[in-house]
Order: structure tokens, then sequence, then C-alpha cells
């Protein structure tokens, strides 16, 4: 992350249809000239700006004036304005953020906050530093721009699963972009760094990027080696940098496509591309449309109910990737996985566990969940 390079934006484009539930969007950047290479697998790193309409809000809520002279992050002189927009953390509270904050508000009700671990964790969620100062019992009063600044923390890069091959299309990365975006207080409010992307950039704008390797999330080497893919909702991101590369080397190995989203009008992803992979016996797809009947369908029920299939491919040598939501889908579809292997492979769940232990070290599952 040292030298993050500005990458010009190629072009943005929605992926999912208006209405969806889970606005998606594709971003191509530029990295000609930056010596930046990546492999199928590896994530690239975002540096965002701030929502200008937030800093606006924030600076007009303390009083400041957005022109006062103030060092960015990286101590390069500029206005308070740019600062908040281009350097700083205006959204994350935490505890070091907070007392600082607290210094120069003397709140009583934010000191008690601060000396309760489960209250300052509730306090924390879902609210940013705008919250804070246009909370009358919070409200700071700091000297001068150059003095709330130095409250301040740097943004955060945000790291997004690479969408492409360098070998389909040379000199370029996408994204494939979940945009996070709630209402809570009364406000709505936006991720940084998806909304960032999704709202804000025009082609030719340049933002920084840096390549994140990722040596756990990688194609086989022999491109005969059959790959399942379990992909929902962003989680396809990778796996059209997957089935990119495949095209590209020209590779026979049989791919399998796990996706899944709420609804088939509104959320299909990549299906132009996808299409004529499955027309050519390159892709076998299984969609998991979770919201069009009245009980949920997901991934690892078309997973359960493929399981002889399944079991057949990964008895030929098959690798299993599975990208997106750590927090409930990994589990379930390891679960499905476990059971398949249990039921079709005549194993107990100990056998099953150290099938996908052995699995797991011949590099044949591998996981880029988050
Ligand atoms: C290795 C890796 C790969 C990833 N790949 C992808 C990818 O390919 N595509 C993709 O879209 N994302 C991906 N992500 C996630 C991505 O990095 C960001 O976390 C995501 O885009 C959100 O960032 P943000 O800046 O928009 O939101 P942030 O500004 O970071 O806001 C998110 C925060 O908002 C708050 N919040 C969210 N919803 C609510 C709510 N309903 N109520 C109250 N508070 C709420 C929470 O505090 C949450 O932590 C990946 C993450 C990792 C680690
Ligand atoms: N760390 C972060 O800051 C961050 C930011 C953005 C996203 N994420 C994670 O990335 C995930 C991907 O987000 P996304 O919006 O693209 O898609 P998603 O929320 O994972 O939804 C995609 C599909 O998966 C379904 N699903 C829900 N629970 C499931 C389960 N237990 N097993 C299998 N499928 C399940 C959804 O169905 P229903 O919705 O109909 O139930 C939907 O059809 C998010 O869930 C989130 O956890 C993390």
């Amino acid at each position: 992350m040292k030298n993050p390079f500005p990458a010009p934006v190629l072009g943005v484009r929605p992926v999912t249809k208006p209405g969806s539930a889970k606005e998606t969007i594709h971003v191509d950047y530029s990295l000609e000239g930056s010596g930046l290479t990546y492999v199928t697998g590896d994530a690239l790193g975002v540096i965002p700006c701030n929502d200008p309409a937030l800093v606006d809000a924030l600076i007009a809520a303390l009083g400041l004036d957005a022109a006062a002279p103030v060092n960015a992050a990286d101590g390069t002189p500029t206005t308070l304005r740019e600062a908040l927009i281009s350097s700083y953390d205006i959204t994350t509270l935490k505890k070091g953020v907070l007392t600082k904050w607290n210094a120069a508000a003397g709140s009583e009700k934010l000191a008690a906050i601060l000396a309760d671990k489960d209250a300052l964790k509730d306090f924390c969620w879902g609210r940013d530093l705008l919250d804070l100062a246009t909370d009358p019992e919070m409200k700071a009063s700091f000297a001068d721009a150059a003095a709330f600044v130095g409250i301040l923390g740097k943004v955060n890069p945000r790291l997004y699963s690479i969408a492409s091959s360098l070998d389909a299309v040379p000199g370029q990365v996408s994204l494939c972009v979940g945009a996070v975006r709630y209402t809570c207080r009364d406000r709505k409010r936006g991720g940084v760094c998806s909304t960032f992307m999704a709202d804000r950039l025009q082609p030719g704008d340049k933002v920084k990027v840096f390549v994140h390797t990722n040596k756990n999330f990688r194609l086989p080497e022999d491109g005969n080696t059959p790959i399942i893919m379990v992909g929902p909702g962003t989680g396809i991101a990778p796996f059209r940098a997957f089935w990119q590369q495949r095209v590209a080397d020209n590779a026979a190995g049989p791919m399998w496509l796990f996706f899944g989203n709420p609804y088939k009008a509104t959320d299909g992803c990549y299906e132009d591309e996808i299409a004529p992979l499955v027309e050519s016996g390159k892709l076998k797809l299984s969609v998991a449309w979770s919201r069009d009947q009245e009980y949920k369908i997901y991934v690892q029920n078309l997973m359960e109910q493929a399981a002889d299939e399944i079991w057949d491919w990964l008895e030929k040598g098959a690798a299993v990737y599975m990208c997106g939501d750590a927090n409930r889908m990994a589990k379930d579809v390891e679960k499905a996985l476990l059971s398949i292997i249990a039921t079709k492979g005549g194993r107990t769940e100990e056998e099953a566990a150290a099938y996908l232990a052995d699995m797991k070290a011949a590099k044949r599952y591998q996981k880029d969940v988050y």
C-alpha cells in the first residue's frame, strides 16, 4: 500500500437492474503505466473519498471554515474541506477518536459511554462524527480547523475481489461492488467506499488503488481440473476473473457456478457474459433466486439437490471455491459440502471433515469470504 496508483476510471455501470435490493455496480480502472500486475484471485485496495455533502454538513455543524488551511493526513497543505473529503476518516467511531473528541466536548454522557465497553460498542454502531457534532449533549468546540483534523485518523482503504483477468483485459482491473446504503437515526447513509464508486465516479477520474495479493485463492495450475465456484451476491466477483482466465488460457477443465441473489427479474449478474459460456458447454450454472417464492432458496440448497453430481466432480479431483458473506453463507455452504461428502461418500462426520481438510491442504478448497 506504500505507493497507491492513481488509476483512471474507464467506466462504471450497473450490474443489477433498477429496483434491485442488492444494488451492484461494475467498475473498470486502467492500470496502464502503473507497473501493477495481479493474478486472478487477488484483491484490489481502493482508497475512497468521503461524500462532499457529508463533509459540508460536518463543517457547518462544527462552525468551522471550509477554506481554512490544514494539513491532509499525509502532511500536504490543503483546505479543511479538501482534507476531509480526500484523506481523513470521518465515519468510523472508535475509542481513540471519541476520547479526543470528548477532550474538546467535555460531555459527561460521552464520558460514561467511553467507560463502558458494551455501551461504547453499541454507541459506535451506525454513528459517525456528524452524529456527535449535531448532538447537543456531545457537541465539541475546536479552537480551529487544524485542531479538529488533529483528532482524526487516515481514511482506510477497502479491499475488493478482482473481477477480471489481465490476460482477458490487458492493462485493466475490474470490480463488482455492492452499494452499502442504510438509514439510521433518520439520516440516509452510505458505505464510504462503495457509494464513492457507485455515486460519484466519472470516466477519467483517478482513484488510488493497490494490489492485495491473495495466494490462498488461486485457480488450479492444471487447466483441466474441474472447478466448482460458489459465489452468491458480490461473491461472484472473483469467479468472473476465473472464467475470463480459463477462456483466455483455452483451458478445458469444466466449470460449475453456484450463484444466488433475491429476484430473477432484477438481480442477475453478468448474465450476458455467462450465457455464451453455458451455451458452449464450458460452464454449468445453478442459480438460487432466494425470494422468488414463499420460502428461501439458497446456493447450498441447490448443492444438496445436485449432491450426486457434486460428489462425482469431487472424486474427479474438482477444486471448490467459495466467495462472499463470511457470517452466514460461508458456514452454511461448508455444512452442505460436508453433508454431501458424508452421505454420497459413505463417510462419518469425522471422515467427511478429514476429506475436506485434505482438499484444503491440496489447495482444492479455498475461500475468499468477508
Ligand atoms: C478480501 C475482501 C474482498 C472483498 N470483496 C468485495 C467485493 O468484491 N465486492 C464488494 O462489494 N465488497 C467486497 N468486500 C467488502 C468491502 O471491502 C467493503 O467492506 C464494503 O464495500 C463496504 O465498504 P464501504 O466503505 O462502502 O462501507 P463502510 O463505510 O465501511 O461502512 C460499512 C459499515 O457501515 C455500518 N453499517 C452497514 N449497514 C448498516 C446498517 N444497516 N445499520 C447501521 N450501520 C450499518 C457498519 O458499521 C459497517 O461496518 C470485500 C472485503 C474483503 C475483506
Ligand atoms: N465486511 C463488510 O463491510 C461487508 C460489506 C458488504 C458486504 N459484506 C458481506 O458480503 C456479503 C455479500 O453481500 P451481497 O449484498 O452481495 O449479497 P448477500 O447479502 O450475500 O446476498 C446474496 C444472496 O445470498 C442469499 N443468502 C442470504 N443468507 C444466505 C445464507 N446463509 N446462505 C446462502 N445464501 C444466503 C441472499 O438471500 P436473502 O437476502 O434473500 O436472504 C441473496 O439471495 C454480505 O452478506 C455481507 O455479509 C460485507
